[in-house]
């Protein structure tokens, strides 16, 4: 029987994402049309996927680590994870012009956590610590938040005052339903506001409909991007999964004695990904079985 490969109904590139990546290019064009040496420069990976960002920066795009080392006169991407507002202040201060490709999705978080902490609220973000996300809005607040990534990490905290609860666009809703829940039992007051975005709850519902469907899903997506990283979890809880970036990854044996191969893709993603990764699938079935060429 010939190998079936189904895509989920909703991956790869998010709104955010391309956004970020139109105004990256306009900017590269803009100064390749007035024949400028490129200055335009993010700090961080402008998405996480480095296939796109080693393209970017082949036409000119600088990536640095922190605010500190862009260049007076450049210009800053700010990446759809946004960054804290002081970081941005500074790079003004700089004379450095700022593109804001900050996704909406993110600004409103930003805001909620803002009117939480204004309301006196303690807020608690369900989140990955270390993720960018994250980092820019705990330093846009410094105090009156935590961070927790799993129910287990409310353990021993202690909330003096109401809560408000937020979480990082990207999380996984159960996750959030879980510490949510957890919550409830400590606090007497609680104000919740679901800020998971509607494209990773599109894209988690279609990958785990999907995972429940095939004998192996194939999660494509940077191993850093925090949405690939829950897309797999969630296939995971179903069926054999595995995370690459590329086709080249695939092996053989991954995919020997399967019947339906799934394949889902992170909001960092491009389709032109997704499409080598479900070619080398089918090249490496063939090899498998000739007489299906
Ligand atoms: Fe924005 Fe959601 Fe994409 S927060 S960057 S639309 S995954």
């Amino acid at each position: 029987m010939a190998l079936i490969i189904k895509r989920a109904k909703f991956l790869g590139f998010c709104e955010g994402v391309k956004r970020a990546i139109d105004l990256t290019e306009q900017a590269l064009s803009n100064q390749s049309s007035k024949k400028q040496k490129s200055n335009i420069t993010v700090v961080g990976e402008l998405i996480h996927n480095k296939q796109v960002v080693s393209e970017l920066e082949n036409r000119g795009l600088k990536v640095v680590s922190a605010v500190e080392e862009v260049k007076p006169g450049a210009t800053l991407i700010v990446r759809s994870h946004g960054m804290p507002k002081a970081h941005i202040d500074k790079a003004k201060k700089k004379g450095i012009e700022i593109i804001d490709a900050t996704c909406v999705k993110v600004k409103r978080l930003h805001t909620i956590t803002r009117i939480l902490v204004e309301q006196g609220y303690d807020v608690v973000l369900v989140g990955d610590h270390n993720h960018a996300e994250v980092e820019a809005i705990v330093e846009s607040v410094q105090d009156n938040i935590t961070v927790v990534s799993t129910p287990e990490e409310l353990k021993d905290k202690k909330f003096s005052k109401k809560i408000g609860v937020i979480a990082q666009t990207t999380q996984s809703e159960q996750n959030f339903i879980d510490v949510v829940t957890n919550l409830l039992k400590i606090s007497r007051e609680m104000k919740i506001y679901n800020t998971i975005c509607n494209a990773s709850i599109l894209r988690q519902n279609a990958a785990a409909s999907l995972s429940r469907e095939v004998d192996l899903m194939v999660v494509i997506g940077g191993k850093h991007s925090a949405n690939t990283k829950r897309l797999a979890e969630i296939c995971r809880k179903n069926v054999e999964t595995i995370h690459i970036e590329t086709g080249n990854e695939i092996l053989p044996e991954n995919i020997k004695g399967k019947k339906t191969i799934g394949i889902t893709a992170g909001a960092s993603t491009p389709s032109w990904i997704v499409d080598k990764v479900e070619e080398k699938i089918r090249k490496l079935s063939r090899s498998h079985n000739p007489s299906k060429k």
